[in-house]
């Protein structure tokens, strides 16, 4: 039976609380990897000369519903909304796009200025979970505001290109096609909408509801029944407008010359109604149905939409959790490091001497990581955690110790001996038994 926390009783007290369906704990053990791509990203990102932005988790329901379009399947049925206790309707951001342009209307900042900005956090969409698919999953969202391209598209593509280089991660495409201005997207519906309707008893449940509101999302479908009807229907690139054909071709033009390759997918549309012109994704055949990693677009139309001065936009949204298991696949996972220092603490009248120590040392000794044994314990109780710590070197500071003001040194790894150092030539003396026990686990 499904429980709502509504309506759970005092008598669930001590009752284990279940995580909500679709959300994600990221354990220690897997922080690794996921640090390895937050470092990579925000170095590259800074390298092009993007700037961190961070926007609120929850923005007016409205936001959501005028950028991303109430045909939408993200705002349609899956935006996790809520009236607060205000009575304003809210709504967990399902992406970042829409909060970003928000911001910088909400701050004056789009009178003529432009913008190259990045955002980091997690976006809700009530989907039906899988593998690769959440209801909490997070994404790096990089948007360039303020250039109408294609010169931009182009550096934003080969930036993104650059940085699975960088990650380590092969075997990605990128999918390319232009959407066109809204008039030859609004022509070009009209024609795919007679096409299907000739072809109305072919369509799935799902097609034939998105005929009257998003009929170009028809083309997305992935039913396999469908796809002999989709490979038949008229093309959108048959039907762009000659400015946008123009920066198509200069877009692919100047991609080809840096060397980044792709392919046109004439039937990519993408599911958030705001985009016009080019639009693209990077896709990977390892992660099964969700194989969409990073993906965007152009939106040239949406800030004026929201309310500030037309200005020319594009951008993409990274799915973390994709890629951080694709950097698992390939095995770059860098181990959470391990203390250098376990310092074992001989009885419970050492402990604050040992606080004390320590504390100094670490002022001194900045980079080194030392683990203090707290809790008590017995000498070979914390000998064995001082091992498993992983650490190069245990210190020992027992009473006998600190009455003589001497700490011992034994190095965990290797066959060095115990060693004694007085006191008054720390940090120095540390620093030489660090030398000598090599390096860590
Ligand atoms: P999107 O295609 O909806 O675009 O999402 C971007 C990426 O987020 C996808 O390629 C995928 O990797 C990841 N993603 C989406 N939904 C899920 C999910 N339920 N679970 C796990 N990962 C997911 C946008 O969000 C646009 N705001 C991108 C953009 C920025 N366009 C212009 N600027």
């Amino acid at each position: 039976m499904r429980r709502h926390r509504a309506s759970r009783t005092v008598s669930d007290v001590g009752e284990q609380i279940q995580p909500v369906r679709g959300m994600n704990d990221v354990l220690p053990e897997a922080i690794g990897a996921w640090q390895y791509f937050e470092c990579r990203t925000r170095e590259l990102l800074g390298a092009y000369g993007y700037e961190e932005i961070r926007v609120p988790l929850l923005e007016h329901t409205e936001l959501f519903q005028r950028a991303i379009g109430e045909h939408t399947d993200v705002v349609g049925k899956e935006m996790y909304t809520f009236i607060d206790r205000g009575g304003d309707s809210l709504t967990l951001r399902p992406e970042a796009t829409a909060g970003i342009v928000r911001a910088l209307i909400s701050n004056g900042m789009l009178r003529g200025q432009r913008h190259k900005l990045w955002c980091l956090g997690p976006m809700f969409r009530h989907e039906a979970p899988q593998a690769g698919r959440y209801r909490q999953f997070w994404q790096v969202d990089v948007e360039a505001i303020g250039c109408p391209g294609p010169d931009v598209d182009a550096e934003l593509i080969a930036m993104s290109a650059r940085l699975w280089d960088r990650l380590g991660i092969a075997g990605l495409r990128l999918q390319l096609n232009s959407l066109g201005t809204p008039e030859s997207r609004r022509l070009y519906r009209a024609r795919l909408v007679d096409y299907l309707k000739a072809h109305e008893a072919q369509l799935d449940s799902d097609s034939r509801r998105r005929l009257t509101g998003n009929p170009l999302r028809v083309l997305d479908s992935k039913n396999p029944d469908m796809q002999e009807l989709i490979r038949g229907a008229p093309l959108l690139t048959e039907h762009l407008d000659a400015e946008s054909q123009a920066h198509f071709a200069e877009l692919c033009a100047t991609l080809r010359a840096v060397g980044v390759p792709y392919e046109i997918n004439p039937r990519l549309v993408r599911g958030l109604d705001y985009y016009n012109r080019t639009v693209f994704e990077w896709i990977t055949a390892s992660t099964g149905a969700q194989n969409a990693v990073c993906s965007g677009g152009r939106y040239d139309g949406l800030i004026a939409q929201l309310g500030g001065d037309a200005t020319p936009a594009i951008g993409f949204a990274m799915g973390v959790e994709r890629l951080v298991a694709l950097l698992v696949a390939a095995g770059r996972t860098p181990a959470a490091a391990a203390p250098d220092v376990y310092v074992v603490v001989g009885g419970p009248h050492s402990f604050t001497p040992a606080l004390q120590l320590i504390e100094r040392l670490r002022t001194e000794r900045p980079a080194v990581r030392f683990e203090l044994n707290v809790g008590g314990g017995a000498l070979k109780a914390q000998f064995r955690r001082a091992d498993r710590s992983g650490a190069r070197l245990a210190l020992i500071l027992g009473e006998d110790e600190i009455a003589r003001g001497v700490v011992a040194l034994k190095p965990l790894r290797g066959s060095g001996g115990q060693s004694e150092c007085p006191m008054a030539q720390l940090p120095a003396g540390l620093d030489a038994a660090l030398a000598a026990a090599g390096p860590g686990a």
